[in-house]
């Protein structure tokens, strides 16, 4: 078993998409280890997608991250960081594959309904940003 994190962004929570994404997750096999629901100061978004600072998309993605409610979950499953970026599709929802959380709940390449960690060392830094270790519940 191994953990990844996923953020339910707030286009979702805005749409009401947000307990549907949750039971598409654990229909495909995840379990949920820990979850909350926040909205991220603009810091908190600068520095989770630190990454992508020097992209012409950045500001734009701060803005829509900080515009309302998202909701992070850490999630277990086997192989869990390579099963959510399947479960969850391609970052377009234009081009992710029928059946993923994006085809079914996004509105555009950047209000795309869900974050999904993308290395098992990126899950761990991204479970950290937002869940101490004893939140983490079995
Ligand atoms: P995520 O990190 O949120 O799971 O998404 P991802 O790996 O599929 O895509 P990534 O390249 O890491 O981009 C992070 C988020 O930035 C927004 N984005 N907008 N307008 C654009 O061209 C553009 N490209 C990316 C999306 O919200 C994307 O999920
Ligand atoms: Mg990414």
């Amino acid at each position: 078993m191994n953990q990844t994190l996923a953020i339910i962004k707030p286009d979702a929570t805005a749409s009401g998409a947000a307990g549907k994404i949750i039971a598409h997750l654990e229909s495909a096999g995840f379990r949920v280890r820990a979850l909350r629901m926040l909205t991220m100061s603009s810091a908190q978004a600068r520095s989770f997608y630190d990454v992508h600072r020097d992209r012409p998309f950045f500001e734009s993605l701060v803005a829509f991250m900080t515009s309302g409610p998202c909701i992070p979950i850490a999630l277990e499953a086997p192989d869990a960081v390579g099963e959510l970026r399947r479960a969850i599709g391609a970052t377009d929802p234009a081009e992710a594959a029928a059946g993923t959380v994006r085809r079914l709940y996004a509105e555009s390449k950047e209000r795309n309904a869900i974050h999904g960690s993308d290395s098992d060392d990126n899950a761990r830094r991204e479970i950290g940003f937002f869940f101490a270790e004893s939140e983490l519940l079995r």
